[in-house]
């Protein structure tokens, strides 16, 4: 299993699979065109969010429950960073083609919330090797914990905003995935907290 975990390709294999697997059931879900679309920009949306967590959890994983799985997913969080992006670009065409083709009409505030989160997974993305993090020095460390926990709040606040809204048959889906948001905050918050006692 740790053999599987500590290969490079694995994480991006999967948010492949993932995505596409998301827009797949989408396609064959939908009732008609504009439905296909919504489910596939839905699905594909949660279908990053394991590998988002993954690559949000690794360091505290490690110190909480330190073993070869959990280094190993340590090691390859870059990778699981690159994987979500993958995912997530499934996402943007899927939601390109929603929001362009059956649902336009977004609130600008969504569109500039979610369209600064694409900017910075593309740019955590592409200064994802170590020889940028040479070149950026202590900006790059800045850059990608803002935009990790900037994505955290993307997706905490489109399941709240779910949670909390009008449409009955997504609520469910918000109040679970957004309480696994929250937990997951407070799990990568709580040891650092105790370390500092
Ligand atoms: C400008 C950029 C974005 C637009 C226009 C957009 C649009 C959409 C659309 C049309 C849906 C389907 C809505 C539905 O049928 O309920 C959706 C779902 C979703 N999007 Fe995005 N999105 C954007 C960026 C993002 C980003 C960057 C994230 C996360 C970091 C994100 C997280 C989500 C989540 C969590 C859902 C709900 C998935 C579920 O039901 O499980 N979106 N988005």
């Amino acid at each position: 299993m740790a053999g599987w975990l500590d290969r490079r390709s694995t994480p991006l294999l999967l948010g492949l699979a993932a995505g596409l697997f998301a827009v797949a059931a989408g396609l064959l879900a939908g009732a008609d065109a504009a439905g296909r679309a919504g489910l596939a920009a839905r699905w594909t949306a949660r279908a990053g969010l394991p590998l988002f967590l993954v690559a949000f959890l690794a360091s505290t994983l490690v110190r909480r429950w330190p073993g070869p799985a959990t280094r190993a997913l340590l090691r390859r969080r870059r990778q699981w960073g690159l994987g979500f992006a993958l995912a997530h670009t499934i996402h943007l065409v899927a939601l390109g083609i929603n929001v362009t083709v059956f649902a336009p009409g977004r609130s600008w505030q969504s569109l500039l919330g979610g369209g600064l989160a694409y900017v910075l997974i593309y740019l955590m993305a592409l200064t994802s090797t170590d020889r940028w993090q040479r070149r950026l020095g202590r900006w790059w460390g800045r850059l990608h914990r803002f935009g990790i926990h900037y994505i955290w709040f993307i997706f905490t606040a489109s399941y709240a905003g779910r949670a909390l809204g009008a449409d009955p048959g997504k609520r469910a889906t918000g109040l679970i995935l957004g309480s696994i948001m929250i937990a997951a905050l407070a799990l990568r918050l709580w040891p650092r907290r105790r370390m500092v006692q």
